[in-house]
């Protein structure tokens, strides 16, 4: 796992978008969208990349993380339509580039199995943005998620539903109760995975994440089994971590050509 401590979210964006930008170039890439206000400075710095063509989204291909169920796809808080807003539309990409779990679908269980045929047959996820719950929670594998699991049916912890309800106009009541998420087991089969985390309310899940126990009540430290993680914090929420002087000398001393 490389841990990179940026000062604020604007670097730890702008390394991100770097990654992004050199696999776009090679022609066609799948990255693996995240939501929630961490990766929004990423995408941010994609679109100004995109309007100044120093970005060639041309071959971009994309699946989300996870989506509520029963909410309406038009819905503002619905996670397709905040990729449609934040990614899809600045960046120009088709109607069929970018494909997230039908949290309508009739048959939800069934709809799950579909969806993780479809990330294979795709060829799989080249990067995959991931953000971190308050809890530790990775896409919405919450405490307690198999280590092991595929895309399906969760119930979110009441902590989530508190966090995630500043989207439903802070009323708890509004935000669903259940989601499709792709399992822990499907997103370590990513190639590169990319997590980040901005402020110290994130800085103990962090900790926990990288310097932890690999354990199912903290589902984002299942990223120290991935031969390819990076971690990139801010200041605050690297606050806990034991390690971060050895961190910060092993990413000072990275040759310039090894990238993230
Ligand atoms: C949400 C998403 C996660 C996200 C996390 C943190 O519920 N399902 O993918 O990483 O919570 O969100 P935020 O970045 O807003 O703190």
């Amino acid at each position: 796992m490389e841990v990179v401590i940026v000062e604020d979210r604007c670097a730890g964006a702008d390394l991100v978008a770097d990654a992004i930008c050199r696999l776009a170039m090679k022609g066609s890439c799948v990255l693996g969208l995240a939501t929630g206000s961490t990766p929004e400075a990423v995408y941010d710095e994609l679109a100004r990349r995109a309007f100044t063509g120093r970005l060639d989204t041309s071959g971009i291909k994309a699946f989300l993380l996870d989506e509520y169920t029963g909410l309406p796809a038009d819905h503002e808080a619905s996670f397709t339509e905040v990729i449609r807003r934040q990614v899809v539309e600045r960046l120009g990409l088709g109607p069929e580039a970018v494909l997230g779990p039908n949290g309508l679908a009739s048959d939800l269980e069934s709809e799950a199995k579909r969806y993780d045929a479809s990330i294979a047959a795709s060829g799989g996820v080249d990067l995959q943005l991931l953000g971190i719950g308050s809890d530790g929670h990775i896409g919405f594998n919450e405490p307690g998620s198999s280590l092991g699991s595929r895309t399906r049916i969760k119930t979110l912890n009441p902590a989530t539903v508190s966090d995630n309800s500043r989207f439903f106009e802070g009323v708890e009541s509004r935000v669903p109760k259940h989601v499709l998420t792709q399992g822990i087991g499907t997103i370590l089969e990513a190639r590169h995975l990319i997590l980040m985390a901005w402020g110290k309310a994130k800085a103990h899940a962090v900790a926990a994440c990288v310097e932890g126990p690999i354990t199912s009540m903290v589902p984002a430290s299942a990223l120290q089994l991935h031969p390819h993680t990076t971690v990139v914090v801010d200041e605050a929420a690297a606050q806990h971590l034991r390690l971060s002087d050895l961190y910060r000398a092993t990413y000072a001393a990275k040759p310039s050509w090894q990238r993230i």
